[in-house]
């Protein structure tokens, strides 16, 4: 394997600003996006859903309760009426008025300026997502991510198999917190369609790190809310750390 870069003693990690800073800014809103570019997020993560008529959103709950002024499921409500609520009063009234975001002006306002890491969030629930998504990606010549970094993951495996598929050179990532998908055979098996194995960091060990770097893939862990969860994946050598505190995996940001 390559030598990995360093900073200082530290080998380089990506920075991945998880729903945005969401530490200090209500998730996955502008407010919280512009503040992971400000602190120099080498990523901004995001979550993709999509509204009853068919427009890709940012949201992480299936439904609006936690994050909104509203109520129902997001894939029952029109884009209309997801854009007429409040999406940061919840974390703080400075925040009033936050919009969720579609995943079309977020392509447009960070791509180049910042990697996105796209999580297509329970895809089973929106029948043909993979297709939008890869849509929305080529529009922008975002297939051919040469210069721009773009990463799509999910929960969803068999979804991340049509990704593969549909955007073969765009990488994708597999999301668990299932050791049982930690065995060297489910390894393996995620190694035929995945660039990242990205688990929670309670299952993470050097041993799970090592297997995955010499199978090829990379792997970024999550959710960090704390410098010593920061620290402990530092320690165990993972490539990328999924962060609510971008503060937390590079103090100098
Ligand atoms: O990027 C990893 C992480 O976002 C997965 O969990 O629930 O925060 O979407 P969740
Ligand atoms: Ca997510």
């Amino acid at each position: 394997f390559a030598e990995q870069p360093t900073v200082g003693e530290r080998k380089q990690v990506d920075n991945v600003a998880h729903r945005g800073a969401t530490g200090y800014a209500p998730e996955n809103t502008i407010a919280a996006f512009d503040l992971a570019v400000e602190m120099k997020a080498d990523y901004i993560e995001i979550d993709v859903q999509r509204s009853k008529d068919g427009e890709l959103v940012l949201i992480h709950d299936t439904t609006v309760d936690r994050t909104t002024d509203g109520t129902g499921k997001v894939g029952d409500l029109t884009f209309e009426q997801l854009r007429s609520l409040d999406a940061g009063s919840w974390f703080g009234e400075q925040f009033e008025g936050e919009k969720i975001p579609t995943f079309d002006e977020i392509l447009d306002r960070y791509h180049g300026k910042v990697g996105i890491l796209v999580e297509m969030k329970s895809p089973e629930l929106y029948p043909g997502i993979e297709e939008q998504v890869a849509e929305e990606l080529k529009e922008r010549n975002l297939d051919k991510p040469q210069n721009e970094k773009i990463i799509i993951q999910s929960f969803n495996f068999d979804s991340m198999k049509k990704m593969d598929k549909l955007l073969p050179k765009v990488p994708i990532g597999v999301l668990t917190s299932n050791r049982a998908h930690t065995t060297p055979e489910a390894l393996q098996e995620f190694s035929t369609y995945a660039d990242w194995f990205n688990p929670s960091y309670g299952i993470v060990t050097k041993e799970l790190v090592n297997q995955v770097h010499s199978l090829g893939m990379q792997i970024g862990s999550w959710t960090v809310r704390s410098q010593e969860a920061a620290d402990f994946l530092f320690e165990m050598g993972v490539d990328a750390i999924i962060t609510d505190y971008p503060d937390y995996v590079d103090p100098r940001k």
